[in-house]
């Protein structure tokens, strides 16, 4: 499929080989996704730990996957499993392996210093062609572009977790993205098995912007006494056919993740009352109450 779809793109040749760093939650799921769909992966961290955690965990999801699919065939299930293995490399040296690669995504820590400094350091080393994407949820993408000489091979990759599940990636536009990398990035996605939506480098793109909002007004309403949460999570679900009640999903986030999301919005727009902080949520998350990782948020786990 990679290279069926590159005759769309124009000029830019397909997206053969990925480097993915950062390998937590999300980098992992996009190195399995795309070492899956026959790309060759570099995933990098920080640690030879963590990335050892990471191979392990993207091995046990790939061996959940292959269960349903290949339900009849375990041995065939085994060989898809080692080959997407094989197509997986790790490294601890970013600036290193991005000699030959045509794009990097990265997904390490929500924080724009940290993010501004790797893609400055890696765009003296990456080849002309390389394309940079960040899979950032809250940051705008053109902040971290100007840390490179390369604004117009550089835009936003947002995907969803648990990437191998959720089939939706938002394609950002920054103003000095070039059309050719957006497309490139728009196949890259389809490539991936992935359906792409084109977003503006808009607070939140399109999914966040959206619900955020409306989990913090589920908060609100909450506080205002106006309904308990097991009562406003049963009303969402079956009334307008979530597959979660907002407080279910708050904890399945992480409250800090949240809080954190809707208080760069709101230092952005301190007008919006969207943005404006929701004092029960300030409260669980300074009570360390952050959800399922946790154990405890605003219900309990243990
Ligand atoms: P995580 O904490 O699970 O993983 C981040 C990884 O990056 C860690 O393994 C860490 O060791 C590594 N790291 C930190 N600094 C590094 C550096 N300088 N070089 C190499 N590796 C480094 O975080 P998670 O949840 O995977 O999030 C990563 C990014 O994805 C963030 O920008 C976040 O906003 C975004 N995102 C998160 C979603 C989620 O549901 N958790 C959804 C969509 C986007």
């Amino acid at each position: 499929i990679t290279r069926a779809l590159s005759s769309s793109t124009g000029r830019n040749a397909a997206i053969k080989h990925v480097t993915v760093i950062g390998g937590g939650l999300m980098g992992s799921g996009i190195a399995q996704v795309a070492a899956a769909t026959g790309h060759s992966v570099v995933l990098v961290d920080t640690s030879e730990d963590i990335l050892k955690k990471s191979t392990k965990g993207i091995e046990g999801s790939l061996k959940r996957v292959v269960k349903k699919k290949f339900a009849d065939k375990p041995e065939a299930g085994e060989e898809f499993v080692q080959k997407v293995l094989k197509n997986i490399s790790t490294s601890t040296d970013a600036a290193s392996v991005v000699q030959s690669t045509d794009l990097v995504v990265e997904a390490i820590v929500e924080n724009l210093k940290v993010k501004q400094s790797l893609f400055s350091t890696l765009d003296k080393v990456a080849p002309e062609h390389t394309i940079f994407a960040s899979n950032t949820s809250s940051l705008p993408i053109a902040d971290i572009a100007v840390s490179t000489a390369r604004l117009d091979r550089f835009g936003g990759i947002h995907f969803f977790n648990p990437v191998p599940m959720m089939k939706l990636v938002e394609v950002i536009q920054a103003p000095g993205t070039s059309q050719e990398t957006f497309n490139a990035l728009l196949d890259f996605s389809k490539a991936l098995g992935k359906h792409p939506v084109s977003c503006k480098d808009t607070p939140g793109f399109i999914v966040n912007r959206l619900l955020v909002p409306y989990l913090i007004e589920a908060v609100r309403l909450h506080e205002r006494g106006h309904g308990s949460k097991e009562d406003i999570d049963v009303a969402m679900k079956l009334g307008a056919g979530y597959p979660m009640g907002p407080f279910e999903l708050l904890d399945y986030v992480g409250l800090d993740t949240s809080k954190f999301i809707v208080d760069g919005w709101y230092q952005m727009e301190p007008e919006n009352p969207l943005f404006s902080p929701s004092p029960l949520l300030n409260k669980l998350v300074s009570e360390g109450k952050l959800g399922k990782k946790t154990g405890e948020g605003f219900y309990k786990y243990k």
